[in-house]
């Protein structure tokens, strides 16, 4: 039997802002539908991590391998017409343009050059982004201008942007952030749909229900290096994490959290 490689490949990446070592020789390698979750305390270096992986900032350093290329010094656009997509911490859309144009923008220009490119959007970037809109629910508000969205929908809204690029991996920047209860259970749901569908998945969040729910691997980030890698029930275990990330209160509900879920497992 052949081993099939990982999808996505980090060696050694950094990224200096000045004196600033904001990602330190990360090294890590994302399998082909798996969910991995990133988390660690504000500054270590998440978002510029994915930054520099998804051509929003040059590398420092180090190399990215994706897909069996050497992307490291590849354009955004670029790595996004050969299946990498993003959201971003903060909302990133254009306000005054309907929920469907927003998408069809992602679906034109986030997918492989034209021969002739045109002014017009052709019915191949409009099913791509109804589908989109679809997989996320926000069909019923293609026609509502995204400036009157609540917070929910403007982070589905990112979401469909990035899917209708039609990715082999999806980077998803703190998707629950400032969302209820109900609304992360949905995005649980979202994601776990996304999957499904043989995506894979790489996602920063604060939100411990959220990132231990799905991700099958979980990698703690602290100054820019990898302090923690292992799964999910594992990273209360680690004295370390518990000291510069998650604190005493959250380890005990993440103990008692597990401790049910394996009760429960036959
Ligand atoms: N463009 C930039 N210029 C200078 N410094 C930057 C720049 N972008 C990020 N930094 C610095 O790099 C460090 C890492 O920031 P980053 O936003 O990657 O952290 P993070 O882990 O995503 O944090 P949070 O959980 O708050 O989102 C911080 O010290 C930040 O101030
Ligand atoms: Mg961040």
């Amino acid at each position: 039997m052949t081993e099939s490689k990982p999808l996505l490949i980090c060696e050694d990446v950094t990224r200096r802002f000045g004196s600033l070592v904001a990602v330190d020789r990360m090294s890590m390698s994302v399998e082909k539908g798996e969910i991995l979750g990133i988390g660690g305390p504000n500054g270590a270096g998440k978002t510029t991590f994915f930054d520099v992986i998804t051509g929003i900032t040059p590398a420092s350093g180090g190399r990215i391998v994706f897909d069996g290329h050497d992307v490291t010094r590849m354009s955004a656009d670029r790595l996004c017409q050969i299946g990498m997509a993003r959201t971003f911490q903060l909302n990133a859309a254009f306000d005054h343009m309907t929920v469907l144009e927003n998408v069809e923008i992602a679906a034109y220009y986030g997918r492989a050059p034209r021969l002739f490119p045109g002014l017009r959007m052709g019915s191949e970037t409009r099913k791509a982004a109804t589908d989109a809109l679809d997989l996320v629910g926000l069909s019923g508000k293609a026609g509502k201008l995204v400036a009157e969205l609540p917070v929910l929908d403007r982070k589905l809204l990112m979401i469909a942007g990035a899917m209708a690029t039609q990715p082999k991996i999806l980077f998803l920047d703190e998707p629950v952030g400032g969302l209820n209860s109900d609304e992360i259970d949905f995005v649980i749901d979202l994601v776990r749909r996304l999957m499904a569908g043989g995506l894979t998945v790489v996602l920063i969040e604060h939100v411990m229900r959220f990132l231990l729910a799905l991700s099958s691997r979980v990698l703690i980030m602290h100054h820019g290096s990898l302090l923690f890698e292992g799964p999910p029930a594992q990273v209360a275990e680690n004295d370390r994490v518990v000291e510069v990330y998650l604190g005493q209160g959250t380890r005990e509900r993440l103990k008692k959290h597990f401790a049910v879920s394996v009760e429960a497992t036959p």
